[in-house]
């Protein structure tokens, strides 16, 4: 967890919730660190915290979970993220509240207060922001903010190398929305990347295998989730030891362990004349 300052002696917290890049060279880490220096300046004790909507991670529960842990009594969320996420929006309220309903002593519920802000995007002066960049990339602005001829970068659409569609006989998509990555898909992800590495025979041959994250798959109550493709065989609410089953029973063996799937679509049935069948 990223947190300003570094050793928190205060009880409150902000925890700026965004994405890895928040804004163009602009990470939330030095955003976190402005809003310390901030609330330092005035004298006010507060720990500023980040937390990932993305696979960047740290994901939000685990911030909270330290931060009380820490002996937080009292935290400030505050969806940072341009542009906002209307579908996070709505779901973040529940999210907080599931969490702090069920985390704690004894999974009892936390003892710290948890307060959601509205998103910070409602608070951005972006036609100044714009104006102020359309400014600067004249000449006469700072060199950095300069905006640069396109034709002083050399025409492409692409390297030579992303023409090439990859032998894979399956694709595992792993999905890592905001709702499997605040369920735990982080880890999980890694966990996945790190067990088939481990087997040569996923790497090369018929039995290579890819492993690609996704965005929301849409049964997000079931997540963390994986759909592997093409047998379409969906796997949901993953450990890491359902995981490992998944690698050694479906990818390695051809045999998808029955009892974590979650469900298999249907073939796709096509007409005789259709050009695909
Ligand atoms: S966020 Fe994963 S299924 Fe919706």
């Amino acid at each position: 967890m990223t947190q300003f300052p570094a050793n928190p002696p205060s009880r409150r917290a902000i925890v700026l919730y965004g994405r890895a890049s928040f804004d163009h060279g602009q990470t939330l880490k030095a955003l976190a660190s402005a809003l310390a220096a901030r609330h330092a300046a005035r004298g006010e004790a507060v720990t500023v915290a980040t937390a990932h909507a993305d696979l960047s991670g740290p994901a939000l529960p685990g911030v909270l979970a330290d931060l009380e842990r820490d002996g937080v009594t009292e935290a400030l969320v505050i969806p940072a993220m341009v542009p906002a996420d209307p579908s996070l929006s709505a779901w973040l309220p529940g999210a907080l509240s599931h969490w702090a309903a069920t985390t704690g002593t004894a999974m009892a519920g936390t003892a710290m207060a948890v307060r959601l802000a509205p998103p910070v995007e409602s608070a951005l002066d972006l036609p100044a922001a714009l104006d102020r960049i359309a400014l600067n990339s004249n000449a006469g602005g700072p060199a950095d903010a300069l905006a640069k001829d396109v034709r002083g970068t050399e025409p492409s659409l692409g390297k030579p190398g992303w023409s090439a569609i990859p032998e894979h006989g399956r694709q595992v998509f792993v999905c890592v929305g905001a709702r499997c990555l605040h369920r735990g898909a982080e880890p999980l992800y890694h966990h996945l990347r790190a067990a088939m590495k481990g087997h040569r025979a996923l790497n090369a041959g018929p039995r290579r295998a890819m492993c690609a994250r996704t965005s929301c798959l849409y049964p997000c109550n079931r997540g963390p989730l994986l759909v592997v493709q093409p047998d379409a065989v969906w796997y949901g609410d993953l450990t890491p030891g359902k995981i490992d089953r998944i690698v050694a029973g479906h990818l390695l063996s051809d045999t998808p362990p029955a009892a974590d799937i979650l469900h298999r679509n249907r073939p796709a049935e096509r007409a005789e004349d259709d050009p695909m069948g």
